[in-house]
C-alpha cells in the first residue's frame, strides 16, 4: 500500500503518526512550501520524496492512498483530482466549502471506483463509541433532543498564522472549522434525518476575520427530535467540547476538551457495565484527540474488505450541509429546509456578521 500526504501543516503530524502506527511507510509528502514537508520528514525521521505539486506527485508516485490535509478551500478540488487519478483518499474536514463541491467529490469517487473518507476522527473516541453503542442498542427509547457545544479559544495570533484562516472562501468561521466535528456526531447519533435548520451567527471579537466567531442553531429531525448547536472561539481559554443526548430512557453528557470523557451516564435499564462507561476519561494531547490512528486503521480495513469506511463522503457532506444551512439562515433570517442546494461558504461574502 503506497501512501502519500498532501499538506504538511499543523494537522499533518497526526496523519504521519497514524500512518506509521498502522504500518504504512510514507512514500511522499507534498506541500506548496517544500521546507514544511522536509521539516515533517525530519520530525518523524523518515525519508519520503518531497513534492510541491500534488498532481505531479500523483502522476509520478501512483499512490494507492492519499491523505489530504491542505487548506479547507482546496479539499474538494484535490479530492476530485485524486479520484480521477484512481487514488483512494482520506480528506480532512470540511469535505468541501459548498454542497455542489461535496457532490463533485462524491460523484468523482463513484465514477472512478475509488474509496473516499473524511477525518471526523472524534467518532472513534472511547466515550463516543460507548454512546453510539447505547444508541444502537435502543437504550434511549425515543430520542428527545441533543446538544453540541464547542467552547474554545482562538485568539488573533491563531488567525494571523495563515491568510486562509477565517475567510469565507477558504475556511469559513468557527462552525465550519471547529464545530463541524460536533455537528457530524450529532447527525450520526440522532439518525441523520435533519429536516430544518435555523441559525444565528456573529463575529464579536475577531475583527481581522470574515467568518463567525460564535454560531448557534436549532435543528429539527424527521423523527420529531430536536437539537441545538453552539460553537465559539470567543472564550478566554479552551473550555470544553460537550455533547448531550436525551431520550425517554437515557441521559448522557460527554465532555472534556474534545468529547473524550463521560460526564453523565444514566439509563433506566442500568447495566453492570455502566459503571465502567461512567469512568471513561481518555487522555488527549490536544483538541485533535487520538482518533486519526483508528480512522486510518478503519480506512485501510475498508480498502482491504471492499467496504465503505466508517466516516463516508456522504457523512462529510451532511455535516458541511448543516453548517451551510446555518450560514444561509443567518443570511436570510429564515429557517432553511433540507436538502440544501446551490449554497456555499463563499455566498456569505456579501454578509457581515460583525457587530
Ligand atoms: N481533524 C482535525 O481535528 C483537524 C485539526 C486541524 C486541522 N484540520 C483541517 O486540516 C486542514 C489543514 O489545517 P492545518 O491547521 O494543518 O493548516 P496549515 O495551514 O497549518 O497547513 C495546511 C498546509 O497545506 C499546504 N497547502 C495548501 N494548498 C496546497 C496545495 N494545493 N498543495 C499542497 N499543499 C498545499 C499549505 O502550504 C500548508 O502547509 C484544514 O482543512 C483544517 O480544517 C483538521
Amino acid at each position: 500500500m503506497k501512501y502519500v500526504l498532501i499538506g504538511c501543516g499543523r494537522v499533518a503530524p497526526s496523519h504521519v503518526k497514524a500512518a506509521l502506527a498502522n504500518g504504512l511507510s510514507v512514500a511522499a509528502l507534498c506541500d506548496l512550501d517544500p521546507e514544511k514537508a522536509r521539516a515533517l520528514a525530519r520530525r518523524f525521521d523518515i525519508t519520503p520524496a518531497v513534492y510541491t505539486d500534488y498532481r505531479e506527485m500523483l502522476r509520478a508516485e501512483k499512490p494507492d492512498f492519499a491523505a489530504i490535509a491542505t487548506v479547507s478551500g482546496t479539499h474538494a478540488e484535490i479530492a476530485v483530482d485524486c479520484a480521477n487519478a484512481g487514488v483512494n483518499f482520506l480528506v480532512e474536514k470540511p469535505l468541501a466549502m459548498s454542497v455542489e463541491d461535496a457532490d463533485r467529490v462524491l460523484s468523482a469517487a463513484e465514477t472512478n471506483g475509488v474509496t473516499g473518507g473524511v477525518c471526523h476522527q472524534n467518532r472513534f473516541n472511547e466515550a463516543v463509541q460507548a454512546l453510539k453503542n447505547a444508541v444502537d442498542h435502543g437504550r434511549f427509547g425515543r430520542l428527545s433532543h441533543g446538544a453540541v457545544c464547542v467552547r474554545w479559544h482562538r485568539g488573533p495570533d491563531y488567525y494571523a498564522q495563515d491568510a486562509w484562516r477565517g475567510k469565507w472562501a477558504t475556511d469559513g468561521g468557527t462552525l465550519m472549522n471547529q464545530c463541524i466535528h460536533g455537528i457530524d456526531l450529532l447527525l450520526w447519533l440522532m439518525g441523520g434525518d435533519a429536516e430544518t435548520v435555523y441559525g444565528a451567527t456573529r463575529n464579536l471579537q475577531h475583527p481581522t476575520i470574515e467568518g463567525e466567531d460564535v454560531g448557534t442553531a436549532v435543528l429539527t429531525f424527521a423523527s420529531g427530535a430536536v437539537a441545538t448547536v453552539e460553537g465559539s472561539v470567543n472564550l478566554p481559554a479552551d473550555f470544553e467540547e460537550t455533547l448531550c443526548l436525551f431520550g425517554e430512557n437515557g441521559a448522557v453528557r460527554l465532555g472534556g476538551m474534545c468529547v473524550n470523557e463521560v460526564v453523565d451516564w444514566y439509563f433506566t435499564d442500568g447495566e453492570a457495565a455502566d459503571a465502567d462507561r461512567r469512568a471513561v476519561r481518555e487522555q488527549v494531547g490536544s483538541v485533535y484527540g487520538n482518533g486519526h490512528t483508528s480512522l486510518y486503521l478503519d480506512f485501510l480495513n475498508a480498502l482491504a474488505e471492499h467496504r465503505a469506511p466508517y466516516v463516508t463522503l456522504e457523512a462529510g457532506k451532511r455535516a458541511v450541509e448543516i453548517v451551510l444551512a446555518i450560514y444561509k439562515s443567518q443570511k436570510t433570517g429564515l429557517p432553511v429546509t433540507l436538502p440544501l442546494t446551490g449554497f456555499g461558504s463563499a455566498d456569505m461574502a456579501d454578509v457581515s456578521v460583525k457587530r
